[in-house]
């Protein structure tokens, strides 16, 4: 009786509560998109960055294996949310530091965060 009655609940709350985090889901197109935000916003002037087009600036590090890094800019943990955070507001979190806020939207900024935890 409690199996039959629990179970169509379980599976009512596991579609309920990965609906509620689209933040962790990420797809090929939004990698592609923050390749094409990358492109725009010139990171490619002060980085290297595999697999964009002339981005080979040595101004700051390089951003490769970026899904293996435990630190972002040598301060924040690697996490999602942190790397968004660093990518739209690095004088914020880093005042004086010689990365400029770019003016990014959020969902850019998470666009580009997945292209770059695509890189292994
Ligand atoms: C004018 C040069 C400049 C531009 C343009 C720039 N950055 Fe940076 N970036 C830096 C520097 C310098 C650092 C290191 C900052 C520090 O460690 O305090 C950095 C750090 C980073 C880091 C952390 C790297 C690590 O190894 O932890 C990421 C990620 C990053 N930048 C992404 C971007 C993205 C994405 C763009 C484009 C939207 C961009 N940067 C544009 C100079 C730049």
């Amino acid at each position: 009786m409690w199996t039959i009655l629990a179970s169509p609940i379980a599976v009512l709350g596991g579609c309920g509560s990965s609906a509620a985090k689209p933040e962790q889901s990420s797809t090929v197109s939004d990698a592609a998109a923050g390749a094409i935000w990358i492109s725009r916003s010139g990171c490619g002037s002060c980085h290297q960055i595999p697999g964009i087009m002339h981005a080979s600036g040595l101004v700051g590090p390089p951003l490769i294996h970026f899904s293996q890094r435990t630190i972002i800019a040598g301060y924040l943990p690697n996490t999602r949310a942190n790397l968004a955070r660093w990518i739209q507001h690095p004088q914020q979190v880093a005042p004086g530091n010689a990365m400029p806020d770019a003016g990014l939207t959020d969902k850019q900024a998470r666009d580009i965060t997945t292209y770059l935890y695509g890189l292994k």
